[in-house]
């Protein structure tokens, strides 16, 4: 017989466990939210109040639909109130301990009906079923922050989980108005694994001084078209949480990429948690704002490389005297800047010239972003002129170190080959984790969506040159990847 959900616990108050209680209330049904203390209550209802509020500012929600909404939330700091509970959900901190704690309790006040499921973002839901007396009935439902915006709900089941029932969480999750995606008990699942892992890469090239913080931001918003770029999203997820994640995945994979940046562990020590906080890798919740790009001084310009004479010409209408040339040599003698545009780096271009100090890399990504690479060898006063001359081709510059790949190529093959590796693996469909990525992280397309777009080939050549550079196995093609390029097959999906 199908179950029927219609009155459910949150156990939690926080932005998560918040966020869950509102999206079970808005689609009707009663729910108990339980918080530890009743400051925590108290928090639990300003989390409550300020995210209907800021609908009902929109004018997504009348005033009277806001108090139905709350209407159906019961607060109670009582585990007791959720005897009769079919489901309970939890959304506590991340720690293991306390997972096990709350999961023996509600084993012993729900009725041996009620499903429990857990939010967790990484942990095992086999270790937190395992300590009740109803293993099969203990699920992993994840939701997304903002809960009530992400339309995406990982639907988590076990070796063990009852026959059914999974679906049958999934249906509750479309009642929610969200997209279920079910999948096994793996640290991360398929959002996070891939997620986080993309998120802590980008801040270890912040610490490896690649480009700033607002670069890496602007660089992945603009060249990628995400919703956020990695540090305002790990401040909106919460720096301890992506902490917690990643030393989850470290300790399930012992893959270094998966060791957190040293970084999230000196915020989060130092109390700066992100959006919670009130403060993380930005203070309150101002924007990135781009770069701020000198004025050109310069008036003659060299420019190589594929798409010089586009560019060349952009600049000559700007009043600019440009020249294209092949070679970097004596053609760029008079120039006070060499504009080498390129997708690899500049400096063995650069090693070639007359003036090495003049020559700056850059690389158009779509149709807003401009990489700017300066060399070693690159005079301040150079990348600032090419920072000016790219705005003046419409483009915001992002200055960066002549590394392999640059910032966006850099940050989103290794994801598109842990994609890659995730279906090769057979733990996901190319499908679902389209939709898990599009859904759970806003992206306007899934990772097997964007290889191909850029082409099979242009991802695997770049991973080489990844691998090349940073001798990481990580970065190596996946095997699949690779053997489809040289099958010659045109795209990846047309596999599934
Ligand atoms: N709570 C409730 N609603 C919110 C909200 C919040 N914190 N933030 C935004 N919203 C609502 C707004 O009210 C608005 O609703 P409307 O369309 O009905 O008017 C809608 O979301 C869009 O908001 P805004 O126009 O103010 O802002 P944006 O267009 O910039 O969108 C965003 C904000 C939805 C957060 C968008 O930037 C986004 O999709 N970001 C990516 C978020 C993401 O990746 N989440 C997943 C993180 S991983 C995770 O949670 C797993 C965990 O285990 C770690």
């Amino acid at each position: 017989m199908t179950r029927s959900f219609e009155k459910v616990g949150v156990v939690g108050l926080g932005t998560m466990g918040a966020g869950i209680a509102e999206v079970f209330a808005r689609a009707g049904l009663t729910v108990v939210g339980v918080e530890a203390d009743h400051e925590a209550l108290g928090r639990g209802r300003g989390n409550l109040e300020s995210s209907t509020g800021r609908a009902l500012a929109k004018g997504r929600l009348s005033e009277a639909e806001q108090a139905e909404i709350l209407g159906r939330i019961t607060l109670t700091t009582s585990l007791e109130d959720l005897a009769d509970a079919d489901l309970v959900i939890e959304a506590i901190p991340e720690i293991m301990d306390f997972k096990r704690t709350l999961f023996t309790e509600l084993d012993r006040i729900c009725e041996p009906s009620t499903v429990l499921a857990t939010n967790t973002s990484s942990l095992s839901v086999t270790e937190i079923a395992a300590t009740t007396g109803r293993p099969g009935r203990v699920v992993g439902m994840h939701f997304f922050n903002p809960a009530p915006v992400m339309k995406l709900v990982e639907v988590v089941h076990t070796v063990v989980t009852e026959d059914g029932l999974a679906e049958e969480v999934a249906d509750l999750a479309r009642r929610l108005g969200k997209t279920p995606v079910s999948v096994g008990d793996r640290a991360g699942f398929v959002v996070n694994r891939l997620l986080l892992t993309y998120l802590n890469h980008a801040a270890v090239m912040l610490e490896n001084g690649l480009a700033t913080r607002e670069g890496i931001d602007t660089a992945m918003k603009l060249g990628v078209g995400v919703p956020m770029g990695p540090f305002a999203l790990l401040d909106l997820i919460g720096l301890d949480t992506s902490y917690e994640v990643m030393c989850v995945l470290f300790q399930e994979t012992r893959d270094r990429r998966h060791a957190p940046a040293p970084i999230l562990r000196e915020l989060v020590t130092a109390g700066l948690l992100g959006r919670k906080s009130g403060a993380g890798f930005y203070n309150g919740e101002a924007p990135p704002t781009p770069p701020a790009a000198g004025k050109p001084t310069v008036t003659s310009v060299a420019v190589l490389g594929e798409g010089a004479e586009e560019f060349a010409a952009r600049l000559g209408d700007a009043g600019f005297k440009a020249t294209t040339t092949q070679a970097a040599t004596d053609a760029t003698e008079d120039a006070d800047v060499v504009v080498a545009l390129s997708h690899t780096p500049v400096i063995e271009l650069a090693a070639r010239l007359p003036h090495p100090r003049r020559l700056v890399g850059l690389h158009l990504v779509g149709d807003k972003l401009a990489e700017v690479a300066s060399t070693v060898l690159t005079s301040p006063e150079a990348t600032c002129a090419v920072e000016g001359l790219a705005k003046i081709v419409g483009r915001v510059p992002v200055h960066c170190k002549d590394r392999a790949e640059f910032v966006v190529d850099a940050l989103l093959y290794p994801y598109l080959n842990d994609a890659v590796r995730m279906h090769d693996s057979g733990y996901a469909t190319m499908d679902d984790i389209d939709v898990a990525m599009k859904l759970g992280c806003g992206y306007p397309a899934g990772p097997f969506e964007t290889i191909d777009t850029l082409g099979l080939e242009t991802v695997r050549d770049g991973l080489r040159a990844l691998y090349a550079e940073y001798r990481d196995p990580a970065f190596a093609p996946a095997p699949l990847l690779d053997q489809l390029v040289t099958a010659g097959v045109r795209s990846i999906r047309g596999l599934s």
